[in-house]
């Protein structure tokens, strides 16, 4: 075979090419049906593919069949052997009709794949893993999302090996072969993309529930893991049915074929895949027990089985027309999984989480090299667009659209969307359409939250003077790549005017558009001279606001604005005022009103446990990068420690006082349980932080007592930063106790790269070369390196050790995992960010990257975006 790379008179390799969202056209050729003959083993995989195709509109184009890394061994047309060319990867057949069969045989070893995508092995399994671009490494086919087809997949392996066959739809029959080979032969009425197809084959256990829909039908519900896995799965399970219910009630969505199954394997490059009738897990997001698995890990499994679980309308029955539209699944279904998880939890609670991993990882994407709209415009490797401005600004963009057209509107819009689009491959305007039609309301200007990239800032101030109020707001949209002068977005803000005494809302709570640059709004006869303003309540807008509120307004709101997530703002926001003077050299730390803030906060008996731990939590210190220009890695964490030393030692007395109070029972996973133990657990870090040796022995006390994981990960949390040999005992004994549990180990390994201490870059430097770790699982990659290289004061180590540790993992995990190394890169990409000395030599980490022989499209598009 001829390589175009090693000619130089070639024209460029076709890996590199980025490809336009302008570009799109519909299919050439439909697939109508698939049927694949599967004969499967560990180092062999045969597969048979038929496919019916047909003749979109008129032309004399070939058919072109992706693939990668597929070579055709047979290319039939309509039974006889048919004349093929390979153009790189694809493959190309002349076709004289409208309408013809292609058969094609391909052979590949699932042992080798160690990118995960496509079919591969995984412990034992084998399992798949197509979206995006997975399909043709099984076989060729379009494998376009807007290409739809009906499927029929037959299945045979070893009955000893492998004694369950698992695909997408019904099982319609299955029998015994030859030499202890089995087969089954499973159909999928539903026409869907290739991206959604799947197939498991293993020695599964299942863990078995049944639902039963709004409309009388009963659905077989099936938690396939390992059988010694079996006790972890009733969450799952419990999750799955509580999504099927509330799909049902809030969206009017009914499960649609009678059988449901969920497949748990331990190498999986994302969290989960919503493969029709057959999701595949990555196991952390199903295995769960209270002695394994936190409060937060089992909030987590309930919020993924969710996601996928809601895909199934959102994302399966309704799909993307082409990649760029990926956020019309993904963001839709992340809002639908966040509204779930509301519904379950402290509502405000949850808010706030989602607003702290917003602000953590998107906002930080979209000030950086590699922002992009949420409906992207272009790619070189779609696998890299699978972000959190996608999925999570996604997710506020149809949090905003619900807030414009309020709860009823919403709703008629999108059962409409659903009714007009079941069965079709859309786009975010057809969803943004169908919003529109159903309220009547004009979304003209709010499209641009699809299209232009930057977080809005948004500047607000209130005059009062005499009875009246005005409010002026301001926006401003940063430059990105690519994208300059931007227009004025459609921002939603809700906001009251309240009294600073009471909290009452001298003007009552509403949603204020904000649609021009620079806007008035005009309040009149308000009861109070002074009314204190309380705006982007519920984080209405995913906006930076900038407001001239002095800290005893802040104050006050932190103590009497009616609106959680308010309260929890006015309380960052002072945690910030004492914070970056400090950290400019412009004073020194003065935590008092911060103290006083926490303290009426841990006093106040209206709030709830969970509540009180997420405000007592001093912004992190990527969030406080965030809000300077330029980041002195030493200087922000010690400011940071300063201040949590600082209120650690202000409030001794109530911090230990509150986390001597009696626990619940170690399984108790109720809403105020788990309250209970997230305060508790932030209580003892800032107890530790106060007093680093009275720190170490409370939390020793904890982890020796700990019933549950919740209380011995937050007693481990809080001993790898501190001295001192309770530290070492723990981590020794949390080894010993875990080791053969791979799950749990990840985190052992994920709590030493957080650790703030400065020898924890030796320690990941160690941990890197342990002999449990290794490249290929990407959960243990990113227990180690993504933690570590969040760990901002470590990962940016002067010396530039932390760099050089990344760039080579890169390089290193590359060759076995594009998709996985490629998001190693980002925390490299923030180098203008930096100081000098750092940002030198983050841009050469970043260049040693770039020169490594043989980069995937993946790394190289992080990598070349990154030095911009
Ligand atoms: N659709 C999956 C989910 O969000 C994620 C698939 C990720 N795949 C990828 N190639 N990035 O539920
Ligand atoms: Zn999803």
């Amino acid at each position: 075979m001829t390589d175009s790379r090693m000619n130089p008179e070639a024209p460029p390799t076709p890996d590199h090419v980025t490809i336009y969202a302008k570009d799109y056209e519909p299919p050439k050729w439909w697939v109508r049906h698939v049927d694949l003959d599967c004969d499967l083993s560990a180092d062999k995989a045969r597969i048979r593919a038929t496919l019916n195709v047909e003749k979109n509109g008129s032309h004399d184009r070939p058919l072109v069949l992706a693939g990668d890394g597929l070579k055709p061994l047979t290319v039939q047309v309509d039974g006889a052997d048919a004349q093929w060319t390979l153009e790189g990867d694809n493959l190309l057949i002349e076709l004289s009709g409208e309408a013809h069969e292609i058969a094609t045989t391909v052979e590949f070893d699932p042992s080798a794949n160690s990118q995960l995508m496509g079919l591969y092995a995984s412990g034992g399994l084998l399992c798949t893993q197509c979206e995006s671009e997975g399909f043709r490494r099984i076989t060729f086919h379009p494998d376009r999302p807007d290409v739809l087809s009906t499927y029929s997949v037959t299945m045979h392996a070893d009955a000893k090996a492998y004694p369950i066959l698992l695909a997408n739809g019904n099982k319609v029959s299955e029998g015994i072969g030859e030499d202890g080979r089995h087969w089954a032969r499973w159909e999928d009425p539903f026409p869907k993309p290739s991206y959604l197809f799947a197939m498991v084959a293993g020695d599964l256990s299942a863990n078995s529930g049944a639902f039963t829909t709004m409309s009388g039908r009963e659905v077989e519900l099936n938690i396939w893991v390992r059988e010694k896995d079996l006790p972890l799965t009733h969450h799952a399970l419990q999750a799955l049915k509580d999504s099927m219910k509330w799909d049902e009630e809030v969206y009017g969505r009914e499960y649609d074929l009678d059988l449901f199954n969920i497949v748990a394997v331990d190498d999986f490059n994302f969290g989960a895949m919503e493969n029709k009738g057959l999701n595949i897990f990555n196991s952390r997001y199903v295995l769960a027990d209270s002695e394994t698995a936190t409060d937060q890990d089992f909030d987590a499994i309930a919020g993924v089985v969710a996601h996928e679980y809601f895909h199934n309308w959102s994302g399966n029955r309704v799909t993307c027309r082409d990649w760029f539209q990926l956020s019309l699944k993904e963001g839709f279904t992340v809002f639908r999984d966040q509204c779930f998880s509301q519904d379950h939890n402290s509502e405000a609670v949850k808010r706030i989480e989602d607003v702290r991993l917003l602000r953590a990882i998107q906002f930080p994407e979209d000030s950086g090299p590699l922002a992009h709209p949420v409906r992207p415009d272009s790619y070189i490797e779609i696998s890299n667009f699978y972000t959190a401005t996608v999925y999570n600004k996604g997710a506020e963009l149809i949090r905003m659209m619900r807030t414009i057209l309020g709860e009823k509107d919403f709703r008629k819009g999108s059962d409409l969307y659903f009714e007009r689009h079941d069965g079709q491959a859309v786009t975010c305007e057809d969803f943004v359409k169908a919003m529109e039609d159903a309220s009547g309301k004009d979304l003209a200007q709010f499209r641009l939250w699809y299209s232009q990239a930057g977080t809005p800032t948004v500047r607000a101030h209130v005059d009062a003077s005499g009875s009246g109020a005005v409010l002026k707001l301001q926006q401003d949209i940063p430059d990105t790549p690519g994208q300059k002068d931007k227009q004025p977005m459609a921002i939603p803000l809700k906001m009251a005017l309240l009294s600073r005494q009471s909290g009452a809302e001298l003007v009552e709570e509403r949603t204020v558009m904000l649609g021009e640059a620079e806007q008035t709004v005009t309040f009149e006869d308000i009861a109070e001279a002074d009314p204190i303003l309380s705006i982007n309540r519920d984080f209405s807008a995913p906006i930076i606001l900038e407001s001239d509120r002095d800290d005893e307004e802040l104050a006050a709101l932190a103590r009497v604005d009616g609106n959680a997530f308010a309260r929890y703002e006015a309380l960052q926001e002072l945690n910030l005022r004492a914070l970056l003077p400090v950290i400019r050299g412009e004073t020194v730390m003065d935590a008092s009103k911060v103290i006083a803030a926490f303290d009426a906060t841990l006093s106040d008996e209206r709030l709830d446990d969970a509540f009180k731990a997420e405000a007592i939590m001093i912004p992190s210190e990527a969030m406080i990068g965030e809000k300077l220009a330029t980041i002195d890695p030493d200087k922000v964490h010690a400011a940071r420690q300063a201040l949590g030393h600082e209120v650690g030692k202000g409030l001794t007395e109530k911090l230990e006082q509150m986390y001597g109070r009696e626990r619940p029972a170690g399984d108790d996973l109720s809403v105020a349980a788990k309250g209970q133990r997230a305060l508790s657990n932030q209580l003892l870090g800032l107890i530790a932080s106060g007093d680093p040796a009275k720190g170490a022995r409370l939390a020793k006390a904890q982890y020796d007592g700990a019933r549950n994981m919740t209380e011995r990960q937050g007693a481990l949390t809080v001993l790898v930063s501190l001295d001192g040999a309770e530290r070492g005992a723990a981590l020794e004994d949390f080894y010993n106790r875990f080791k053969d549990q791979g799950l749990v180990l990840d985190k052992w390994f994920g709590l030493q790269a957080r650790a703030e201490r400065d020898d924890t870059m030796d320690a990941v430097e160690k941990l890197a070369e342990h002999p449990d770790f290794t490249l290929k699982n990407p959960n243990r990659l990113r227990a180690l390196l993504v933690n570590f290289a969040s760990n901002q004061w470590v990962f940016h180590h002067a010396s530039g050790r932390g760099y050089d540790l990344l760039a080579r993992m890169v390089i290193e995990a590359d060759k076995l995992n594009p998709q996985v190394a490629a998001r190693l890169v980002p925390p490299l990409g923030r180098w203008r960010r930096y100081t000098d000395a750092r940002a030198k030599l983050m841009r050469a980490a970043l260049q040693r990257i770039e020169q490594a022989d043989g980069l995937s499209k993946d790394v190289f598009e992080q990598v070349s975006k990154s030095l911009g």
